[in-house]
């Protein structure tokens, strides 16, 4: 019989207690047993774990969030750390660990694979959809239906008032979210990390529309985009601040919109609320998949590999592989979005 430890770290998304709910129905199937680390890799400094039976996963496959916590550590831990966290998996009596989370919980994975040689599966998490190796990361298309279903409500606001809004949505490195939301949104602008902002084509932009008779857009940006030339110390001082600058960027940019252009300009930051609430379908299917799949790997002993979605079909990859470069957006999906700026 297996004992699994199963654990969920960094930023929590949609889709997790999918992952949870399937890997410990499996592992019964298989006749394994499981054990929830709670708070992320703290679970395994601070021995806080318990088993997972039928009862305590019964009833969460439409929670959002996590029903073993999480926390985020930013790689790499320390020796001493990743020492103790080595230690007691071991003493546990545990013989594997699926890690579920984005890059900052594999990267600690990996490190534990690399140093301690730890039987690790991964499953891949994230509302960003950054992470290499794999198509798709669950909690993305939560966020990104959240975020489309706010841009259709400031749409209407916008154009009973003649305003702009900047709709500021999740994505540090990568424009996954802003993208999507703001192509399925019907955005007339959108802005990246990935591109630098051009503060006069996107008041051009604006202006051309105003002549056409439309007197309202919405511009969706990314938390990490930054604006091309603009303040480029205060840039950095601002994105130097970690991660608590989420609204920042928004604010700045319809300054600028209003200085240039004089329309009226408002501002909507969705922040954490594309994190939170209840998983699409989609999330809940791919969420089940992910964790069926981890729980074969494990059985398989294919350590070292991070279940992924590849052309629709569930498979793995090396985690090496899935965090040594993050996935970029799609350039043709750039291309189609620009279409619609004027
Ligand atoms: O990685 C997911 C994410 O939601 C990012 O889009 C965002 O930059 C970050 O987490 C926010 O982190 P926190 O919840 O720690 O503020």
């Amino acid at each position: 019989m297996r004992k699994i430890g199963i654990l969920t770290g960094g930023a929590d998304c949609p889709g997790l207690n999918s992952v949870i709910r399937a890997v410990v129905r499996k592992s019964i199937d298989e006749g394994f047993v499981v054990t929830g680390i709670k708070n992320g890799w703290n679970g395994l400094v601070d021995n806080d774990m318990r088993i997972l039976d039928y009862r305590l996963t019964s009833g969460i496959l439409a929670r959002g969030g996590t029903i073993l916590g999480t926390s985020r550590i930013i790689p790499p831990l320390e020796k001493r750390r990743i020492k103790l966290i080595a230690e007691n998996f071991k003493r546990s009596g545990m013989d594997a660990l699926i890690a579920v989370g984005g890059e900052d919980t594999l990267k600690i994975a990996l490190q534990l694979l690399d140093e301690h040689a730890l039987p690790i599966v991964g499953v891949p998490k994230s509302i960003d959809n950054s992470l290499s190796g794999t198509d798709y990361t669950f909690g993305f298309d939560t966020a990104v239906n959240v975020a489309t279903e706010c841009i259709d409500r400031l749409h209407t606001t916008a154009e009973s008032h003649h305003r702009i809004i900047v709709v500021e949505v999740m994505g540090l490195h990568t424009g996954w979210n802003a993208l999507e939301a703001g192509i399925a949104g019907g955005a007339h602008y959108i802005l990246i990390p990935e591109y630098p902002i051009e503060i006069n084509k996107v008041c051009a932009s604006l202006k051309a529309r105003h002549k056409r008779g439309k007197s309202f857009s919405i511009i969706v940006v990314a938390e990490g985009a930054k604006i091309e030339g603009y303040q480029k110390e205060d840039m950095d001082r601002m994105f130097r601040r970690g991660r608590h600058h989420i609204g920042r960027i928004a604010e700045i940019l319809a300054d600028l919109i209003e200085e240039n252009t004089s329309y009226e300009t408002r501002v909507s930051v969705l922040g954490h609320i594309q994190r939170g609430g209840v998983p699409t379908a989609y999330d809940r299917i791919i969420g089940t998949r992910f964790g069926f799949k981890a729980v074969e790997l494990v059985r398989e002993n294919k350590f070292g590999m991070m279940v992924s979605l590849k052309n629709s079909k569930i498979s793995y990859v090396e985690i090496r592989d899935a965090v040594s470069q993050r996935k970029m957006i799609d350039a043709d999906l750039m291309e189609i979005a620009k279409v619609f700026y004027t």
